[in-house]
């Protein structure tokens, strides 16, 4: 008999045999478990109903984290901890503070959305262990959940409140010796209802089924293939879970550059990145999509799957990051932008994924800004996504490095308006010379997010925004929220 998905609910260990692999944890929850308190909205990981804490293990740490249910697998919870709204009950039948203090601030109205609301303070509670947390932290542990009823001011008013009250005692320690028990030594396949999903633990493993199944879907968290399956009903029969693959999970400096694995979640990869470009980059950390999507997402998966409108590649691209590939004959390093050689077309071969991503470290003379315009500063899309690194011997730009999401079919450089800055003085004329070489390299489409005119005339004035802040006379401040890229400290909006 096949082995069966195992992990930890309600105070004991689930086996789980006869579910789809792509069947999601939403589902399994309110369908099979008929634990209803997770509340179904979207289906595709913007309104926040669905959110669960997840337990794991990384690198024998235990890690709780706030995601979305609705867009991650069954399967992916093999060897985790997963706990819902139904978890947060004391033993003594009270309600725990993050719910005491939902009532008692009026937080909750229909109460449809109160369950998500409750799960993601519950993951902010277990962070900040006793500590008030500031603004900027509440708003951002709430970027992924939406309230059509309250207003919002009652449910930040209960995350204040939730830390005043007596506090819950959760047990990590024992939780983490039950996870031990659940780790298994070597990969695991779940096959079910004609699918199977693969999870290797090594890359070696990794490498060998990618090699045996080249028209596997590769699956890492679930961010965007999630919502193949709930919105375009696509059928996945066989998938290669990443997510087990601890060597795709490494944070590492060496040459100049930070490398950071595929596996590596957007939280991590921005935090990480973040320590050499606070200013620069704490801005696009904070509006990329909300905390339970980067929680789940990873680095990896934005760059593979290459959305022309994803927020990593412009700023990767400006600051000349490479692409580690790998298959059975080896590695293979490309330059990002060389990477991209169509609409959703990329060249990594039948047998490779991608392993990881090099970052050049910052360096004397760079100037580099990345801008996210959308509609809505949490959990939205880019209309335009610009980023910008100018590098100068004195007043000359020596090189000149523009690249966009959001006009062109693949993100893009900028080489016409590159060409118009290199050599010259980082001068207005410069500048403005580069905005008009700009119409060469880019035909932007019309979208219900931006007209065409729109796209362009926001790229050619987010170039002047760059000058302005980085001129040699007299720069403006940078305008980047750097309060969350230094710790999340202070009050950001
Ligand atoms: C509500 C919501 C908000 C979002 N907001 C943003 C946003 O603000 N900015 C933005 O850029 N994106 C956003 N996204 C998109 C998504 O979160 C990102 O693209 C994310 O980085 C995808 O990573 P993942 O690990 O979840 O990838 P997955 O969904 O697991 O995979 C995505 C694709 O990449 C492939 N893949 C994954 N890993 C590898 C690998 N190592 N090698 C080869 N192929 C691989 C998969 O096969 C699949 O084709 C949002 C998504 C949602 C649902
Ligand atoms: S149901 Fe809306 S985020 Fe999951
Ligand atoms: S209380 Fe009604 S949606 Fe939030």
């Amino acid at each position: 008999m096949p082995d069966p998905i195992r992990f930890y609910y309600r105070g004991a260990v689930q086996e789980v045999r006869d579910v789809l692999p792509s069947q999601t944890i939403l589902q399994h929850l309110r369908e099979d478990l008929h634990c209803t308190g997770t509340k179904e909205g979207c289906a595709e990981g913007d309104c926040g109903a669905c959110t669960v804490v997840i337990g794991s293990l990384e690198d024998g740490k235990l890690e709780l984290k706030a995601v979305n249910s609705c867009i991650q697998f069954t399967p992916t919870l093999d060897g985790k901890a997963l706990f819902t709204v139904e978890d947060l009950q004391q033993q003594d039948g009270s309600l725990h503070p993050v719910q005491q203090a939902l009532v008692e601030c009026h937080g909750s109205q229909c109460g449809f959305c109160t369950p998500g609301f409750a799960m993601s303070l519950w993951g902010m509670y277990l962070k900040q262990e006793g500590r008030q947390p500031s603004r900027c932290q509440i708003d951002d542990a709430l970027s992924g959940n939406l309230c059509r009823c309250t207003g919002y001011r009652p449910i930040i008013d209960a995350a204040r409140r939730m830390v005043e009250l007596p506090p819950a005692s959760f047990d990590r320690a024992a939780l983490a010796e039950r996870l031990k028990v659940l780790q298994r030594a070597h990969g695991f396949t779940y096959e079910a209802k004609g699918g199977r999903f693969h999870a290797p633990r090594t890359l070696d493993e990794l490498v060998r089924l990618r090699a045996e199944h080249p028209a596997a879907l590769l699956l890492a968290g679930s961010t965007d293939v999630g919502l193949w399956v709930t919105k375009q009903m696509r059928e996945l029969n066989e998938i290669i879970y990443l997510g087990q693959v601890e060597a795709l999970k490494l944070v590492n400096e060496a040459d100049g550059m930070l490398e950071i694995g595929a596996g590596v979640t957007l939280n991590d990869a921005y935090a990480a990145v973040c320590r050499h470009y606070p200013d620069e980059l704490g801005e696009m950390w904070q509006r990329f999509a909300s905390l339970p999507i980067r929680n789940a997402g990873t680095l990896g998966g934005n760059v593979a799957n290459g959305s022309p409108i994803g927020d990593s590649m412009p700023w990767l691209i400006a600051l000349g990051a490479q692409v580690v590939l790998r298959g059975a004959a080896g590695e293979r390093v490309l330059a990002l932008e060389d990477f991209y050689l169509g609409y959703q077309q990329k060249d990594l071969r039948a047998d490779e994924f991608v392993q990881a991503l090099r970052i050049p470290l910052p360096r004397a003379g760079m100037q580099f800004r990345t801008y996210k315009l959308a509609k809505r500063f949490d959990q939205d899309i880019s209309a335009v996504c610009a980023a910008f690194a100018v590098t100068l011997d004195g007043h000359t730009v020596t090189e000149a490095r523009i690249a966009f999401g959001g006009m062109a079919a693949t993100p893009r450089r900028a080489a016409s308006a590159e060409a118009a800055l290199v050599g010259q003085p980082w001068t207005e004329d410069a500048m403005r010379a580069a905005m008009r070489a700009m119409a060469q390299d880019y035909a932007p489409l019309s979208d219900m997010r931006a007209s065409s005119n729109y796209r362009m005339q926001a790229a050619q004035n987010l170039l002047r925004r760059f000058w302005l802040e980085t001129r040699v006379d007299n720069p403006l401040p940078a305008t980047a929220v750097n309060a969350f890229a230094a710790g999340t400290e202070g009050e950001s909006r």
